[in-house]
């Protein structure tokens, strides 16, 4: 009943840390099962106190202590297969779907998401003598969702490819130098060159299409209004293409960065759950490199989310990245669409307490919240105030960037009263 954790260090996937849990009886609890989590020595002699990309969570940094826990450490949520993804191992493993799955699920399905730790037991099989020639981008294309069942057929390894968490199907595919199309974990890194995850809408329903279609316009949205966004994100034939922030090609083979939620920083172990906005702005606070620059954003974003309906902003669609000169920052925007169209009628998930009416926020009272992590109060609200200019601009910057003229018209309402909430966040006379 234990896992091994791994880390990419410079080139190699080593063992870090094991979590174990107390007995078989844990496992019929899932993630609420208990345990024991600690370093391996050796690794805890080589990185003593390491915290950021060289530890498996910024909430344990490496240290030889031989931690007693009452449920799954956080971040091992982060990498247990969920929505799509879970239904995908749930059949590989032929397991009905209920807490008990928890654990085989991650030794399962832990072996190549997203970020630089993965479960050893799960790890892909070596690429030695790797040797299938990939596919063209059109044949991505043509076969959609059923791509990796197509490369299976056409004795294409597909090891690796649905590691990524969340409700949409998805795949982690990587091109080679020649631009051919891979399953992720089964391209060898020397012959990798750029990642993708490619993502299809979560259902059948003719909103499910439009939710992803307009996801592809959002980020353009959101680069236009000066968020950090990631490199450009494409729509083809029903499928987003997205390229990943947390690896880059270099000579020598791939970087893998750390990526860990905001829930897992707030040490939140289940899904979706309703985080209080402070709770996730105190994580950044306690974690990230530059507080203050990465708190900014994320309030920013989540005018954002307000105004364009993006109202799944749970703890897992926000993350830090880790870079390997050892800062911790707000990774790149990522799942940001409008979520309010969804037929299951979503929420909005994380709210400011006290602050928000109707899933409304009121940004001045929002902003007083953050004074708590050190922020600038004042100054916060007098640039919200000025953002409001840029909000009353969303409809052109949308139709700009291909957003729906439909959905343009259903969100005036809501941009016009988010536009008016900071334009009060700057009180006339301060106190
Ligand atoms: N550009 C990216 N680079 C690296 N990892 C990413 C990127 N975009 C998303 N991810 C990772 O992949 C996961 C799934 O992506 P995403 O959140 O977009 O999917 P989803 O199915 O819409 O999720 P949800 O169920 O939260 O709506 C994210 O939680 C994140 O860990
Ligand atoms: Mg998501």
């Amino acid at each position: 009943m234990k896992c091994d954790i791994e880390i990419f260090l410079r080139g190699t996937w080593v063992k870090a840390a094991s979590f174990e849990l107390n007995d078989a009886g844990e496992v019929d609890k899932g993630v609420q099962g208990a345990g024991f989590f600690e370093y391996d020595l050796d690794y805890a002699l080589d990185h003593l106190n390491a915290g950021g990309v060289d530890a498996v969570s910024c909430r344990f940094p490496v240290d030889f202590e031989y931690r007693r826990l009452p449920g799954w450490p956080a971040f091992l949520l982060d990498i247990l297969p969920a929505g799509a993804n879970r239904r995908f191992f749930l059949n590989e493993l032929g397991i009905e779907n209920r807490p008990g799955a928890d654990w085989p699920l991650l030794l399962k399905g832990g072996g190549n998401p997203p970020g630089n730790i993965r479960i050893a037991q799960a790890a892909p099989p070596s690429k030695k003598g790797f040797s299938h020639e990939g596919f063209r981008y059109e044949e991505v294309l043509d076969r959609g969702e059923d791509f990796i069942e197509y490369a299976r057929e056409n004795n294409a390894p597909v090891a690796g490819s649905s590691g990524a968490q969340g409700e949409a199907p998805k795949f982690l595919l990587t091109q080679d130098r020649g631009g051919r199309w891979h399953a992720d974990g089964a391209l060898p890194d020397d012959l990798a060159h750029r990642h993708w995850l490619v993502k299809f809408p979560r259902g059948k329903k003719p909103s499910d299409r439009d939710i992803l279609r307009n996801e592809g316009a959002y980020h353009c949205v959101a680069r236009k209004v000066g968020l950090n966004v990631g490199a450009p994100v494409r729509f083809d034939a029903d499928a987003l293409f997205v390229p990943r922030f947390d690896r880059e090609t270099v000579e020598t083979g791939v970087h893998r960065f750390g990526l860990e939620s905001l829930a897992s920083l707030s040490n939140v172990p289940s899904f979706g759950a309703p985080v209080p906005m402070e709770t996730l702005c105190g994580a950044i606070s306690r974690f990230s490199s530059d507080p203050a620059a990465d708190i900014r954003e994320f309030v920013f974003r989540d005018v954002l989310n307000a105004a364009l309906g993006n109202t799944d902003n749970h703890g897992r669609n926000s993350a830090v990245l880790k870079t390997l000169d050892g800062a911790v920052r707000l990774a790149p925007l990522f799942d940001f669409a409008p979520m309010f169209l969804d037929d299951q009628g979503i929420p909005r998930i994380c709210r400011w307490t006290g602050a928000e009416s109707g899933g409304m926020p009121d940004w001045g009272d929002a902003v007083e919240n953050l004074k708590t992590f050190g922020m600038d109060a004042k100054a916060l609200r007098a640039e919200l105030a000025g953002f409001s200019g840029t909000v009353e601009r969303l409809p052109d910057i949308m139709a700009g960037c291909g957003v729906d003229g439909w959905l343009i018209e259903r969100l005036f309402r809501r941009i016009g009263s988010v536009r008016a909430s900071l334009q009060n966040a700057e009180p006339a006379v301060y106190s």
